[in-house]
């Protein structure tokens, strides 16, 4: 590659690239920054700037950057088998062997694999097959399915319609007919108001879906699907009552229940998946993202046996895409696997940094603009407030999580901010003393921020 300078690439990133969820008009006066390569939990940009990346690219590089063992098991694959597909009673070898080794680290009614590209195929996937299912098994009234508000489920026709962002619902005619919204279980935002205790809000959340399947009549719902802790909606992480009452209430009425795992799985809380964490049982799990520790694009759903015996004795799925099963891709999750059992990351998250970043974050509580500040594992949020002691919120106007975020990037951390929300989800092999460095960062950016705020006078 010839090299070109930060100007000239961001010359040509203007005149030729359409980025995701970008304004491209505000992306342009700017000049996207660069990133040119990366080491453990660190990036570094077309200028030397050297940034901690407490978001794990997009809550993807759980085994962080430069890890060998996944860059060979790529050339190797490459080199032997770059491509076969799996459509014309053919398989690869380590298409087979993940789909064993995923039986094996997902909970134990899992046995079966459907593999997908990506996170939003897989949730696409989610759609067609418990439709089918409930063909099959002779229900075919049951085509709804509850999902709900401030979900992220990807951005493809079904992905972005399970996902309950009205600003994606806004454009493109969605959400497709038979998909509806209930409320999110965030406490700070919709339990504390009313005065109630996390857990009882917790019960209070669940309670909407048992409304609404009351209101659709159960025979007409297919299934209910959320992400253990919802991610690009700011991790919300539910009170503890809310999911087991929620698999309850799918149980009462035999409806399956999804777990989007594709930010919660492969240690992201402290267990292999955020369903172990959070306490129930579903019956699909899509994943993606940390399958791979995003070095190459991946993704699937876990299907329970029950669906899965139902689907294989009813005759063909008409579904299926290029890349499921990629061996190129399915090589790099088994090595990207077989070092997160190496390295005892899941354990690492639950014994260690995850404790440690509790801790730290419970001292994060005091400071003046943080109202709340949550963490599961090695996911966690803070909620910036005007009011310490009221929780009252900045005029919206401010927008102060992209004030905090200025800071952020011109300090050297990627943190993203959610509304009023700063989140971090840092590689699962982040040591201590990297999360020392990563919150005296961030308390620098929330210095940096409250002096803006002084100064700005938003704080009256
Ligand atoms: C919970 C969840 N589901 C699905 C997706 C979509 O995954 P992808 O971007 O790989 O399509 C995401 C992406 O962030 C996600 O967070």
């Amino acid at each position: 590659m010839t090299f070109r300078t930060t100007a000239e690439l961001q010359a040509a990133d203007t005149a030729h690239f359409l980025h995701p969820f970008t304004d491209h008009q505000g992306l342009a006066r700017k000049g996207a920054r660069i990133i040119r390569r990366a080491d453990n939990i660190y990036l570094w940009d077309s200028e030397g700037h050297k940034i901690l990346d407490a978001m794990s690219g997009l809550w993807c590089v759980n085994v962080g950057y430069g890890q060998q063992a996944l860059v060979d098991a790529a050339a190797q694959q490459m080199q032997q088998l770059p491509f076969y597909n799996a459509f014309f009673q053919t398989a690869t070898e380590p298409a087979i062997e993940l789909a064993e080794v995923l039986a094996e680290i997902t909970p134990p009614q899992f046995q079966h694999v459907f593999f997908s590209g990506s996170g939003s195929e897989g949730n696409d996937t989610v759609v067609r097959m418990v439709r089918r299912y409930w063909d099959l098994a002779g229900q075919p009234d049951r085509q709804i399915i509850i999902s709900r508000d401030n979900a992220y489920h990807g951005s493809t026709m079904a992905g972005a319609s399970l996902g309950g962002m009205a600003g994606m619902h806004a454009q493109g005619g969605l959400p497709i007919p038979g998909i509806v919204h209930i409320g999110q279980p965030h406490w700070w935002e919709l339990g504390r108001p009313q005065g109630l205790s996390r857990e009882a809000f917790g019960l209070q959340a669940a309670q909407w879906l048992e409304d609404r399947i009351q209101a659709l009549g159960a025979h007409r719902v297919a299934a209910f699907i959320g992400e253990p802790i919802q991610g690009a909606g700011g991790v919300i992480i539910p009170p503890s009552t809310y999911w087991p009452a929620v698999q309850r209430i799918c149980q009462r009425h035999g409806i399956l229940l999804v777990s989007d795992e594709v930010i919660c799985g492969f240690g992201r809380t402290g267990n292999w998946w955020g369903c172990q964490t959070l306490g129930y049982a579903p019956d699909l799990m899509t994943f993606a993202k940390g399958v791979t520790s995003g070095y190459v694009p991946l993704g699937g759903v876990m299907v329970a046996e029950r669906v899965a015996r139902v689907l294989i004795e009813g005759g063909e799925f008409n579904h299926g895409y290029t890349y499921s099963g990629h061996p190129v891709a399915c090589a790099v999750a088994l090595a990207n696997i077989a070092l997160i059992r190496r390295l005892q990351l899941v354990e690492h998250v639950r014994d260690d940094v995850g404790p440690y970043l509790a801790a730290a974050w419970r001292d994060m509580a005091q400071h003046p603009l943080v109202g709340d500040a949550e963490s599961c594992g090695l996911m966690g949020a803070l909620q910036l407030v005007k009011d310490k002691q009221s929780g009252a919120a900045f005029d919206p106007a401010v927008a102060i999580g992209m004030v905090c975020r200025g800071h952020c990037f011109a300090q050297g951390i990627v943190m993203r901010a959610v509304g009023d929300r700063m989140i971090v989800a840092p590689p699962l092999v982040i040591t201590r003393a990297q999360i020392d460095e990563m919150v005296a960062l961030i308390r620098r950016c929330l210095d940096l921020t409250l002096a803006d705020a002084q100064a700005g006078g938003w704080l009256h």
